[in-house]
């Protein structure tokens, strides 16, 4: 590889964090290296654990493997754009999130909120075993519902790549450029408020 990316793309803090936050980036180019079905299990049992309203984890995950009926299913539904470069993920999988509390049926304001929770541990627990995922929302949610079977009380989240990281070279020009680009970040007075607006430290 012509550069080491994991200087490159690991974050930076004014103050220290635990590695795994700054370790995980979204790549693009993936390695032809398949994903051991016990990793998949560990990855999918951090998001298990996530916090969610009501402890309802409305959160629903359908996972592919390069080569099977739901990866292609899942490849189908996404962009061409992002089809040119997940092509090599050995695994594909979406999210989905139920819209309603199952005690009450009544309208769940916090699902999407909460399969955000798990999908970031997930990735987190991914990360820890040198693997890596990449969030796509350019793919076709309807089409991807129709294909999945996925009832009407599910919202359709997002679909990710996953696998070990690949050699940039296989990407296109633009695709290449953003793989090899530093990773930037809006600086906690932005977004960190004492009074709104105003930089909590
Ligand atoms: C919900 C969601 C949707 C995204 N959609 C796409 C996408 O369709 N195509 C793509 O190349 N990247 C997509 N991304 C990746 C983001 O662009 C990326 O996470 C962001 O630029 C920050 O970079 P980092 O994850 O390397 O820190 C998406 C990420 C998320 C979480």
């Amino acid at each position: 590889m012509s550069q080491d990316l994991g200087t490159t793309k690991h974050g930076t803090t004014d103050v220290p964090v635990e590695e795994l936050f700054l370790k995980r980036w979204s790549p693009r180019a993936f390695a032809e290296r398949s994903v051991e079905n016990e990793d998949l299990r560990k990855i999918f049992s951090a998001g298990q654990w996530a916090f969610s309203s009501y402890n309802e984890q409305p959160w629903r995950f359908v996972v592919g493997r390069k080569g099977d009926s739901v990866w292609t299913k899942i490849f189908d539904s996404l962009t061409p754009p992002n089809q040119s470069w997940a092509k090599s993920a050995p695994v594909l999988y979406a999210s989905f999130a139920r819209k309603t509390y199952s005690h009450s049926n009544s309208p769940n304001r916090a699902a999407a909120h909460d399969v955000g929770a798990a999908s970031a541990q997930i990735v987190l627990q991914a990360t820890a075993l040198g693997l890596y995922a990449h969030g796509m929302g350019g793919f076709d949610p309807e089409k991807l519902r129709s294909e999945l079977n996925v009832p009407d009380d599910f919202e359709v989240g997002f679909c990710w790549a996953l696998g070990y990281r690949g050699d940039p070279e296989t990407l296109n020009e633009q695709q290449k450029q953003m793989e090899l680009q530093p990773r930037h970040r809006k600086p906690l007075s932005a977004w960190v408020f004492g009074e709104w607006e105003t930089p909590a430290f």
